[in-house]
């Protein structure tokens, strides 16, 4: 039986080898007081604890009352390697609970890119929640057990759920996720076994000045970003391949061999082999200067029906933690702006949240620091 640990330094969902589905849920919070708020966290922090350690299904000793679980996996609920990763947005921190004083440094409402359509349907939230777990079942059990408990509480304002394939989610992290345009998303990622640089590039440390509460949580920025499949698909394998300077079938570097090769741009200064525009080499250019704008890319795919103008609806549910938002995605998504590969996709929604830091024991609740 797969577990993953609710309690620990920082949340699950983040350093967790991808499940196979995902799922991103903002929130309005209907909360109007502080008091009301450590409610909503207190029982976020029971029923995220239950779903992730499994166990029978609540009997209803009254059949004339709803039953107490949706019944969804039946009598007995595997943990199924489920995460539930909660955040919080730049909205949070509004005059509703006096928190002003509290925010993040770096936490603020995201603004358009110039290639972005964003529909204010899809973007932003006082609160996100990342459900990922090895089924899809699991995923939209614990949606709905968390929105049963929180009738008063939460509202629900934009949702999407992702998939990567089963091959790469059962090799836990060794195989490379497939996007839907065919490439290898995922190589380049810092490791996450080596602590110290986790340190560095994901989690908020006593280091960059942010409010005490916040040290071991986490900037998180998502973009639902649509892609033109149909017009990818027309266009030929070197052109896919100069745009993201990648080998399409091995992952490789262009160039190189194997996936996880490393270019030394220092011997391609023209671009002849990675050209200058391609998306990997905007978003890393591995300059000395650079080194800061590291990131944790964790996306997931999204398929869902037909757009008005009669073209597949997919694309990618890109998610990204990084330790300074400013430093992390916003300089990079800077570098990507006027990237070949803008004529493919067009981002429509997310959001910036900053991921509470972990809860240490069961004597403790999600957000407790900052409230
Ligand atoms: C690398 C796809 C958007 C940041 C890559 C790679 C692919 C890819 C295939 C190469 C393999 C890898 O290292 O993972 C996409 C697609 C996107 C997208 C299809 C959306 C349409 C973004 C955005 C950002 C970003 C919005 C951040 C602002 C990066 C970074 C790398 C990367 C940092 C690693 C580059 C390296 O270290 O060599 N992406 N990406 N990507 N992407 Fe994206």
């Amino acid at each position: 039986m797969e577990k993953q640990p609710f309690l620990g330094a920082h949340q699950a969902g983040i350093l967790t080898p991808q499940q196979a589905s995902m799922m991103l849920v903002a929130f309005d919070v209907l909360a109007t007081d502080k008091a009301d708020l450590e409610r909503l966290f207190r029982l976020l922090t029971q029923r995220i604890t239950f779903l992730t350690s499994g166990g029978p299904a609540p009997d209803t000793p009254n059949p004339r009352l709803p039953p107490m679980d949706s019944g969804i996996l039946g009598p007995y609920i595997a943990p199924d390697n489920l995460t539930v990763t909660v955040s919080v947005g730049h909205s949070l921190f509004d005059t509703r609970f006096g928190l002003q004083a509290q925010m993040p440094k770096k936490l603020q409402k995201m603004e358009r890119f110039p290639n972005d359509s964003l529909d204010a349907a899809l973007c932003h939230g006082d609160l996100l929640i990342q459900i990922c777990a090895n089924t899809q079942d699991t995923v939209i059990h614990t949606l709905r057990d968390l929105i049963k408990h929180t009738p008063d509480l939460l509202s629900v304002r934009w949702k999407r759920e992702g998939f990567i394939s089963d091959h790469a989610a059962r090799s836990k992290g060794k195989e490379t996720p497939v996007n839907l345009l065919g490439f290898k998303d995922g190589t380049a990622n810092p490791d996450s076994s080596d602590n110290a640089l986790m340190n560095e590039v994901v989690w908020v440390t006593g280091e960059q000045g942010e409010p005490t509460w916040a040290i071991g949580g986490s900037y998180q920025a998502v973009r639902i970003i649509q892609f033109h499949v149909e017009f990818w698909d027309r266009t030929p394998l070197k052109e896919q391949q100069t745009i993201f300077g990648r080998d399409k079938h091995t992952g490789a570097p262009l160039g190189m061999q194997k996936e996880h090769d490393v270019p030394d741009y220092t011997n391609d200064p023209g671009g002849d082999v990675i050209a200058l525009d391609s998306h990997i080499r905007l978003a890393n250019p591995r300059t000395k200067e650079t080194q800061s704008s590291l990131m944790m890319r964790r996306g997931y795919s999204y398929s869902l029906g037909v757009t008005n103008s009669g073209q597949l609806d997919m694309g990618l549910l890109f998610v990204c933690y990084q330790h300074d938002l400013e430093k992390g995605f916003l300089t990079v998504q800077k570098r990507l702006n006027g990237e070949a590969l803008e004529e493919y996709i067009r981002p429509i929604g997310g959001g910036y949240f900053f991921v509470l830091p972990g809860v240490q024991d069961a004597n403790h609740y999600l957000a407790q620091s900052l409230l």
